[in-house]
């Protein structure tokens, strides 16, 4: 039946609310839950699993603040459906540890005042991490382009690019993370 205002059928509120069951793994954990399926992962991580460190900016894939790392691939979380993250490996800011690349960059971050807000250093850091993983020695400009995909309107990234170059050499010198291609 068509809604004569609005021009909506049943059916169509019918597949608003169609739910379904997913299970993954979020931060090493077996989650298993019922979700809208028109819910997104960020959506789901924040107001299901209440891991606030991924946000909601532009809500459209290009701010970078609801980055999350699905299968070690570096994804925005605003452009995936929850039901989409079926069966796969989420890891959200929360749930990588404070050893390791992570605590390297951290440091990093720390010494070269780089750090911005908390809705936008998270993507930030993920992303920075994203790089470590992928390459040996990327130069100034790559690690600029590797991270404009994070949208701050507060920086004119200066010091972000010096502490993720930082933080780089040192990882590569203490062996922490091996370039492979991947992120992970
Ligand atoms: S909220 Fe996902 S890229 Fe901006
Ligand atoms: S958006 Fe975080 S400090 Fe600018």
């Amino acid at each position: 039946m068509t809604d004569s205002v609005f021009g909506t059928s049943a059916s169509a509120t019918d597949a608003v609310e169609q739910r379904m069951r997913i299970q993954l793994e979020v931060n090493g954990d077996p989650i298993e839950r019922e979700v809208l399926v028109r819910q997104h992962l960020v959506d789901f991580l924040r107001d299901e699993l209440g891991l606030t460190g991924s946000h909601l900016g532009c809500e459209h894939g290009v701010c970078g603040a609801c980055s999350v790392l699905v299968d070690g691939e570096l994804l925005r979380g605003c452009l995936m459906l929850a039901v989409q993250a079926q069966g796969k490996r989420v890891q959200t800011i929360e749930g990588l540890s404070d050893q390791g690349e992570l605590a390297i960059l951290q440091q990093a971050f720390l010494e070269h005042n780089a750090m911005q807000c908390g809705f936008c250093t998270p993507g930030m850091l993920l992303t920075a991490r994203a790089l470590m993983h992928e390459q040996d020695a990327p130069s100034r400009d790559v690690i600029r382009a590797y991270i404009s995909g994070n949208y701050c309107r507060c920086t004119g990234y200066q010091a972000i690019v010096d502490a993720i170059e930082t933080a780089i050499i040192r990882s590569k010198a203490s062996g922490t993370v091996r370039a492979s291609g991947a992120s992970a």
